[in-house]
């Protein structure tokens, strides 16, 4: 199996042995019907693996339900999992169909398998060992088709030794088992993730990306990263905001460690280094930013122009996401793909550094201008902005001659 594709199915980054060896693995396992365990710290990319996994199998074009069990309150857990039959219990005043219904012929990743309560644990199994299953308050059985991959950042034997969790589910699970190393691990990989992180949160926001120096890598090669990369992601977009438009120093990720880790901590005072109106203008920027990029990401939603990561929320329940439709999957616009790829000239190494969003835009444009010979329907379309739009940027950045169609 092509690691490169499992890796590009989910976006996952990477070059240490830790992360080529669990592409490698989820490459064997992916087109099978096992059942998949994840482990691994909160935050070390555990969604990552279940999504590579569904994508890579021969399930890729049908559901992939999500459902995070920590996020259901347990009395309602079976009949969200499994449905339930009308009048089974006071409200219940229509039959309703689960989740495992919803992932028929798909696949369920059951993220933080640890917190289901033990009696839903035994119907689990029955699912997995006979694709059987009964609503609550019905008697027939049903029968589905459905690979179950699950997560969690427990210790499943230790709460198997506390009875906290089913010694026989625990067994039917771990037969493969999947460990997301914690990103202390494989700290070499860290340059990979500021520059990602870097470049897909500076394009979002309009902002010029100028990279972190040296030294200030250093920093970050030397912290423990206790929420691992999910952490990591977070300090970049504060410290890319909180220093807007600069090249990011040892001093500023130094200030921003101190200040996320007193943020974290509640019994310790708040950094007051800076004078407080300042840091307060800043926090408030930050929220702005991350409001916009929200808003972004809305709009995309509803114009249906997804960017690949973004999930549609089940309507009738936020604990459960569906993928988007099949036909939409590697629908991912050019930029996004070269910025995926590492390919395009405007993000190769050495150019990180100096260039500005608008040069990437106009590198971008004249790129997909060129692939379709000129033709600026397709191209707008490709870009996924509109037609108009795409005049006047031809005209403000001046390219409109080299393509007289
Ligand atoms: N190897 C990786 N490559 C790219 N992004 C990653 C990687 N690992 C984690 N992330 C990012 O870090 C964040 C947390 O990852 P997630 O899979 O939700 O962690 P977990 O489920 O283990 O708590 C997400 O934004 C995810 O995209
Ligand atoms: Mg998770």
């Amino acid at each position: 199996m092509d690691i490169d594709k499992i890796r590009r199915s989910a976006g996952i980054i990477g070059e240490s042995d830790e992360v080529q060896e669990m592409l490698a693995l989820i490459g064997q396992v992916a087109n099978t019907d096992i059942s998949v365990l994840i482990t691994g710290e909160s935050g070390s990319g555990k969604d990552l693996v279940a999504k590579a996994i569904h994508k890579n199998s021969r399930r890729k074009f049908e559901n992939l339900v999500i459902v995070n069990c920590a996020a259901i309150p347990a009395g309602i857990i079976e009949s969200e999992l499994f449905g339930h039959k009308k009048g089974s219990f006071t409200g219940a005043t229509e039959s309703r169909t689960g989740y495992f219904e919803a992932a028929h012929k798909g696949s369920i990743f059951l993220d933080e398998i640890g917190e289901l309560p033990l009696e839903t644990q035994a119907k689990l199994l029955r699912v997995i060992e006979q694709g059987e299953f009964m609503r609550v308050g019905d008697t027939k059985i049903q029968k589905t088709d459905v690979r179950v991959i699950a997560a969690t950042n427990r210790d499943l034997a230790e709460e198997v030794k506390k009875s906290n969790f089913r010694q026989d589910l625990y067994f039917r699970l771990k037969t493969i088992n999947i460990e997301v190393a914690p990103l202390r691990d494989h700290i070499s990989d860290l340059h990979l993730f500021i520059e990602r992180f870097g470049l897909e949160f500076t394009a979002k926001n309009d902002i010029p990306f100028k990279g972190f120096s040296a030294e200030a890598q250093a920093v970050l090669k030397h912290y423990d990263w206790p929420g691992n990369v999910r952490e990591l992601k977070n300090l970049v977009e504060s410290i890319l905001v909180m220093n807007k438009g600069e090249r990011i120093t040892e001093d500023m990720v130094k200030k921003q460690l101190k200040l996320d880790t007193y943020n974290t901590n509640p019994n310790l005072p708040v950094f007051v280094n800076d004078n407080p109106d300042k840091v307060e203008r800043e926090l408030i920027l930050k929220q702005l930013l991350f409001l916009r990029q929200d808003v972004n990401e809305i709009k995309q939603m509803i114009t249906g122009g997804r960017m690949g990561t973004v999930e549609e929320v089940h309507p009738a329940n936020p604990a459960l996401y569906l993928p988007p439709p099949a036909s939409d999957q590697n629908q991912v616009s050019p930029v996004m793909t070269n910025i995926e790829d590492g390919t395009a000239h405007a993000i190769q190494e050495d150019a990180i550094g100096e260039t500005t969003m608008a040069e990437l835009e106009h590198e971008m444009i004249e790129r997909a201008l060129e692939k379709f010979r000129g033709n600026r329907r397709k191209t707008a379309r490709a870009l996924d902005i509109s037609e108009r739009t795409l005049y006047r940027k031809i005209n403000d950045y001046g390219i409109q001659k080299k393509f007289k169609d």
